[in-house]
């Protein structure tokens, strides 16, 4: 599926609903049933200081990941995407399952503040391009704009 008709199936899905949580579960859905050559796919939730665990497809993940650890740590803390074409060259690389070869992450942001992140796998080295980069940046943003962020369960872990 082009990242244009997942932007417009994505705006339907959002369309009035502000719900973060509910958001997030469709987000990664329509992402891991759409994209080819997937085995992940979901979101981690910042809680305090520590990325919790949230929607997701995909089999079962490691629960907490601390800031500026793994792929999805590093990328939190730079606010940035981080592509990883071979998680093996990835020193510091969490691993949820083996069979993960490569691996998105995109900061989830909400008028600049950190929400959570995206992350996505594939069992295959070399799987993400800068166009999926792009892609799912413009998705992100997407959900970003459509949901409401609660400050409360963002200060609890
Ligand atoms: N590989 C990630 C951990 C999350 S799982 O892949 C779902 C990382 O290094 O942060």
């Amino acid at each position: 599926m082009p990242y244009a008709d997942l932007q417009r199936s994505l705006a339907g899905l959002l369309d009035g609903e502000p719900d973060l949580i509910a958001n997030c579960a469709n987000f990664s859905a329509l992402v891991y049933h759409n994209l080819p050559d997937l085995n992940w796919a979901g979101c981690y939730l910042l809680r305090a200081d520590e990325l919790v665990l949230g929607p997701f497809q995909g089999q079962p993940a490691c629960v907490r990941i601390a800031m500026g650890r793994g792929v999805c740590g590093t990328a939190a803390a730079r606010r940035a995407s981080v592509l990883v074409p071979d998680v093996h060259a990835f020193a510091d690389h969490i691993v949820c399952d083996p069979l993960s070869r490569s691996e998105l992450v995109v900061p989830m942001l909400k008028d600049g503040a950190l929400v959570g992140v995206f992350d996505l796998d594939s069992p295959l080295p070399d799987r993400f391009r800068p166009a999926d980069q792009a892609g799912m940046e413009a998705a992100v943003a997407m959900l970003m704009r459509a949901s409401r962020i609660d400050a409360a369960a963002m200060a609890s872990s």
